[in-house]
């Protein structure tokens, strides 16, 4: 274990550190990206292993001045920070109760940043209208689109930090944000700004990336060529002004057929490229659209849905996994679900070909309205049939990877971002088990209690 001193940041009252002690388990997610037989390995410290959660030797979280400085067992934790030059008594004690303690978890798909409600779509499905029908009537991603652009920034912001709050609540302590209900500039730009304030305000990280490319605005509507004549809009309006905006660390594409061709979302992505944007795309969502095939031939960071990838997608995305840029392959089981689609991504044959699986809420006010990624943990475990551990890596490790904040997030490992959830759960297997239950009880964000369930 390698312990460095971080100069500078943030403390905890007085004292600049934190142990956390008491744990069952702490699965820490080191070791990098998961994939194919690895997809469940959580790196796992068992207290059981050491005589229990308050044995001499049960495992501990180190943090200092908002990072990791030590995981391990305690007795050794502490004497290698002492021969690091910590004083113990500047650390803070935090007992975990006997609880799971896990990384923060990392929510790499969500629209978080919307006005209105979509509701009365629900009742709409279950009498058998089809999603893009609904979207092609003007309703679906238009209707938020309308009332998008007459929300202000105040209002929009005052929407994120609601929303924010609940996923804080649900142990997330990293979003990625995506713009795409304003398809105009200035409306994409304030969504992306907003994003940003909110970032800056804490205590959840927020990513933002630019989604103008989320469907074709009602002014192109009524023009025969309106979708090319919009994709042109995006290209020479809308990326200039994102980029020198500079807020959006990604631009993301609806790739799906009957919304914008893989072909069009090439010339998209491959120009926000160009801005040094990472690219990603919701891809082969409700058809296969050439969606998984186009993430992985431009090395996008992740490729999102796959609901219907078809096999040459789904090979080339397994080739990615070998090089030296994998693709991640986000799935989102709380949106077919809430969609009633009936089945869901095929998680394990991605599993199997080796591609990196991460999961989303995919937050959003039409096909997922739901804040919690453990809900999306329970759904993958029972629609997709990942297992509890393969669902939590999903969620931190590899999520980070997704959203290109590995380096910061998603593990609990000496030098990453001391993101810290403490769960009301004896193993990491009850996280999705209590279906729906509120199982956080302590959340750290950057090495500072942010969250304690009753206070
Ligand atoms: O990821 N599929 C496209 N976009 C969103 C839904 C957006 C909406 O319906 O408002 C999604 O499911
Ligand atoms: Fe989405």
């Amino acid at each position: 274990m390698s312990l460095r001193l971080i100069e500078g940041g943030r403390g905890q009252g007085d004292a600049p550190g934190l142990l956390i002690h008491g744990a069952s388990q702490i699965a820490t997610l080191a070791g990098g990206l998961r994939r194919g037989a690895s997809q469940g390995d959580l790196a796992l410290l068992d207290a059981a292993d050491a005589g229990g959660p308050a044995a001499p030797s049960a495992p501990v979280v180190a943090l200092w001045d908002g990072r990791v400085v030590g995981v391990g067992p305690r007795d050794r934790v502490e004497a290698r920070l002492e021969a690091n030059g910590y004083s113990l008594a500047r650390f803070a004690r935090l007992d975990a109760d006997g609880g799971v303690v896990t990384p923060g978890l990392v929510d790499p798909h969500t629209h978080l940043l919307f006005a209105g409600t979509r509701e009365r779509e629900l009742v709409l499905r279950q009498q058998g209208a089809g999603y893009l029908e609904i979207l092609q009537a003007g309703g679906g991603i238009l209707s938020t689109v309308a009332a998008t652009r007459s929300a202000d920034a105040e209002t929009l912001a005052a929407h994120g930090r609601r929303w924010l709050d609940e996923m804080l609540r649900h142990g997330v302590t990293t979003v990625e944000a995506k713009s795409g209900y304003g398809l105009d500039l200035a409306t994409e730009l304030r969504l992306l700004a907003v994003a940003h304030r909110l970032d800056a305000e804490g205590p959840v990280s927020v990513v933002p990336t630019f989604l103008g490319a989320h469907a074709v605005p009602p002014e192109f509507r009524t023009r025969p060529d309106g979708t090319e004549a919009y994709v042109r809009h995006v290209i020479d309006e809308q990326l200039p002004g994102v980029a020198a905006q500079g807020h959006a660390r990604s631009c993301d594409v609806f790739c799906e057929q009957g919304v914008f061709t893989a072909d069009q979302s090439r010339r998209i992505l491959t120009a926000a490229r160009g801005y040094g944007m990472a690219v990603r795309l919701h891809a082969d969502e409700l058809a296969p659209s050439g969606g998984a095939e186009l993430a992985a031939e431009l090395g996008a960071l992740s490729a999102d849905h796959l609901h219907t990838p078809s096999d040459a997608g789904l090979a080339a995305l397994a080739a990615a996994a070998d090089g030296p840029a994998p693709t991640v392959a986000t799935l989102l089981p709380a949106t077919t679900w809430f969609l009633m689609a009936g089945d869901a991504a095929p998680a394990r044959r991605f599993i199997d070909a080796g591609v990196p699986v991460a999961l989303g809420t995919d937050f959003n006010p039409g096909t997922s309205p739901t804040p919690s990624l453990p809900l999306v943990m329970t759904v993958a475990c029972l629609e997709m049939k990942l297992s509890p551990a393969e669902a939590l890596a999903a969620v931190t490790v590899n999520a980070a990877h997704a959203v290109g904040v590995a380096d910061e997030a998603g593990s609990l490992e000496p030098g990453k971002a001391a993101d810290v959830v403490v769960w009301r759960a004896t193993s990491v297997e009850q996280l999705p088990y209590w279906v729906g239950a509120d199982l956080v009880d302590v959340v750290v964000k950057r090495g500072r209690v942010v969250y304690r369930r009753g206070a």
